[in-house]
């Protein structure tokens, strides 16, 4: 699956972006919550994600990069959230919150800054409905992805699989037409894309492109 990040849109004009998205005839919309806090950029919060709801149909995948998730989670999903990714470096007891994503209808997801290893993610994976993979340091679209990383994304997959989970890999950073490829082949499920979305002039080719397998 395909999931372009709004965050490289023209915020002028959402509604239009969302449309492209969905021509493209990719699967989901990503949704980047920054609070200048856990990452050094700011960027939109519940009352935008209201406002979008309505012009999609398409699920909406937020991905907050914000310190106390545990705080917003049932605002998030008040204002439109289908799926709901926090990061593990931001709250003490992330088992608790993926459960209470999923007692609020959502699909439940922790994500992983590159320097974070898999330790202790076994333990939460029963109850996670996706890993979101960082490939650059949050906080930034347009930045190259972080190579050694893709490792990481292999060693998921492997302890996912071997636990006979459906836990889906979603990797988020520096991907585009060139690279795609490899982040699926080494496990990955659903892969964000910023930048490389939003700059191509021909969307729906990128993401026919990057869904065939070589
Ligand atoms: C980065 C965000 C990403 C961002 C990706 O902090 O989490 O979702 O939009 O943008 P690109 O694809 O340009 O790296
Ligand atoms: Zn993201």
């Amino acid at each position: 699956m395909v999931a372009p990040s709004i965050l490289s849109a023209d915020f002028s004009n959402l509604a239009g972006s969302l449309g492209k998205i969905e021509q493209a005839g990719a699967d989901w919309i990503h949704l980047d919550v920054m609070d200048g806090h856990f990452v050094p950029n700011l960027t939109f919060g519940p009352p935008i994600i209201a406002a979008l709801r309505s012009l999609s149909r398409l699920p909406f995948d937020v991905h907050l990069m914000i310190e106390r998730p545990e705080e917003w989670l049932e605002l998030y999903r008040k204002s439109g959230a289908d799926r709901i990714t926090f990061h593990i470096e931001a709250c003490r007891h992330s088992q608790r919150y993926l459960c209470i994503i999923r007692e609020l209808g959502a699909a439940s997801g922790i994500s992983l800054n590159p320097q974070t290893d898999l330790d202790g993610i076994e333990y939460l994976l029963p109850v996670c409905d996706q890993v979101l993979i960082m490939t650059v340091n949050p906080g930034f679209g347009g930045q190259s992805l972080i190579e050694p990383v893709i490792g990481k994304i292999s060693k998921l997959r492997s302890m996912i699989d071997n636990l006979g989970l459906k836990t889906l890999i979603e990797v988020d950073g520096g991907i585009d037409r060139k690279n795609a490829r490899r982040i699926f082949d080494a496990g990955a499920d659903v892969l964000v894309m910023g930048s490389a979305f939003f700059k191509d002039a021909d969307p729906r080719s990128l993401v026919e492109a990057v869904k065939t397998p070589s």
